[in-house]
């Protein structure tokens, strides 16, 4: 059962923040790198493509959503906030996308082979997150899968964040959304019969990207160096965002 007040408190921050400052944030350069990697990866571990039907859940203002249309068959973003949906059908019709489509709301009818998460898990009260993955099968079709992308609670980056600017933690964050723990996220689909696996996603360059949004040839030296420190077991663990990745078994 979905919580009505916290609802009300997400739907307030978030009307605020897509009133004009997501937008031009969203479309800072190094932002835009960090959205254009992260369809990369989405595509290489969903297999997601041209034939693939994708639902976005939480697609804020959808420029992932609008990045991610070019390389499947059709996209459909459910969010909970009208000002989201406003910019994101807006640019969509803008850029000419065509084969995307955004809703108001929490959910849609259908069947998808992509149920897509971007940082929005750890906005779901603990009861809403653990019915999810029984919900979802209801969406996704045979062999479907589902990915989500969201902060850990082991961030190496959220413990100095805290220290450092603990203003500006608070200031971009709700007052509901936790940074979730990767394993028992993770568990909650497999309880639920779908074959799951946690990957570590960033270390230090998603951090980066929103704290210095102008500075692309940051994030992309940044991700690099993510890309080699993520090797090492140890400061995996302590990794800025984890995704997990989670294919429904039998049908
Ligand atoms: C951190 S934002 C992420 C938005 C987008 N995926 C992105 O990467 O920019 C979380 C989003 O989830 C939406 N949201 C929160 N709770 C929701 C719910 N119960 N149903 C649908 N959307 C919800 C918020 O309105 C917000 O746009």
């Amino acid at each position: 059962m979905a919580d009505p007040d916290v609802q009300a408190r997400e739907l307030a921050y978030h009307e605020k923040l897509y009133s004009g400052f997501a937008q031009s944030h969203f479309a800072r350069p190094a932002v835009r790198a960090l959205r254009c990697h992260m369809v990369a990866r989405i595509l290489h571990l969903t297999g997601a493509g041209p034939e693939s039907r994708v639902l976005s859940l939480g697609c804020g203002i959808g420029d992932t959503e609008l990045l991610l249309a070019p390389y499947v068959g059709e996209i459909v973003g459910v969010d909970l906030s009208p000002a989201a949906i406003r910019q994101a059908r807006a640019d969509a019709g803008k850029f000419g996308v065509q084969n995307v489509r955004f809703e108001q709301g929490s959910d849609v009818e259908g069947r998808f082979d992509v149920v897509m998460a971007i940082f929005f898990l750890h906005h779901l009260p603990d009861n809403e997150l653990a019915e999810l993955p029984g919900k979802l099968r209801d969406r996704l079709t045979p062999g479907g899968v589902f990915y989500s992308l969201d902060p850990s609670r082991r961030r190496l980056s959220g413990a100095v964040g805290r220290l450092l600017i603990p203003w500006m933690m608070k200031r971009y964050q709700t007052p509901d959304e936790r940074e979730l723990e990767p394993e028992s996220t993770c568990r909650l689909f497999e309880d639920r019969g779908y074959q799951a696996r946690v990957e570590m996603y960033d270390f230090g360059s998603s951090p980066l990207a929103g704290l210095f949004p102008g500075w692309s040839w940051g994030y992309g030296f940044a991700r690099l160096f993510d890309d080699w420190l993520l090797r090492f077991g140890a400061l995996r663990k302590r990794g800025s965002n984890f995704e997990i990745v989670a294919r429904v078994k039998n049908g």
